[in-house]
């Protein structure tokens, strides 16, 4: 039995009043049962949001960290294990923005998503195909391929301590959500590439879906049978639409 997760991710969103209030509302919403909850503010406000929000059952997890586990020389990181003592539980790794702005190669996620382990973090590995991709009919090639990378380092066990975020670039922020129906596919060949190489782990794996998730289309989303969540963008910025897609996922 998965439990689902709706993680928010403010991206680089939010100064000291805005934060303060989202998080405010994120304290007095209800939340439903049996829905692990997380956010993944900008790291300036992260120990911020572990005060707030860690009696109340939402976990904060980090958008980035560094590709070792101690800390050290590295001018501009945060290192993972500086994360987890301020209280910090997960980190994401991968986001196509990271991939794409930045320039994030697969060989430096793959130190990324070793280290946040070894520091006791749950990374959530952010993947996905851009519109290119899809219209060549490349999509579960792309994914697939950026799975693997992972897998073949370090084995699908790994995936027992992991999240798995499928967000096709051209969804995200666009207003253009995957169809249930197109994530669903692209969700049940992710665990079915996993269940290849460890059936029990994939079968425990949680695989979110991100783009444009909103509480108007979040139900249907999480009505599929391998999409067990998802990791919102813009709605997380609002505690009310946000609390909404939380409770949706626990429907
Ligand atoms: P939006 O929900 O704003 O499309 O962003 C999705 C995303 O990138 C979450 O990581």
């Amino acid at each position: 039995m998965r439990h689902p997760m709706v993680a928010g991710n403010w991206k680089m969103h939010g100064n000291r009043a805005g934060v303060a209030e989202l998080l405010e509302g994120l304290r007095n919403m209800p939340l439903p049962r049996g829905v692990e909850v997380a956010v993944f503010p900008p790291t300036l406000f992260i120990e911020r949001a572990v005060e707030a929000l860690e009696q109340g059952g939402i976990s904060v997890g980090a958008q980035n960290s560094a590709i070792q586990s101690e800390q050290g020389a590295l001018t501009g990181e945060v290192a993972p294990e500086q994360l987890a003592e301020v209280g910090c539980k997960l980190v994401l790794i991968g986001h196509s923005e990271r991939r794409q702005i930045l320039g994030e190669t697969e060989e430096v996620l793959r130190r990324k998503f070793a280290a946040a382990q070894a520091s006791g973090l749950m990374p959530v590995l952010c993947i996905g195909e851009t519109l290119e991709e899809r219209e060549a009919g490349k999509t579960l090639e792309v994914v697939g391929r950026q799975l693997d990378s992972i897998v073949d380092e370090f084995g699908a066990a790994v995936f027992a301590d992991a999240v798995i975020a499928y967000e096709p670039v051209w969804a995200i922020g666009t207003g253009l959500t995957a169809t249930p129906q197109q994530a669903q596919d692209v969700h049940a060949a992710i665990r079915a590439q996993l269940a290849a190489k460890d059936a029990e782990v994939a079968a425990g794996v949680r695989l979110l879906y991100g783009g444009s998730v909103k509480a108007a289309n979040a139900a249907e989303l999480f009505g599929m049978p391998d999409i067990d969540g998802g990791l919102i963008g813009g709605a997380s910025l609002n505690a009310d639409e946000f609390g909404a897609i939380c409770r949706a996922a626990g429907n």
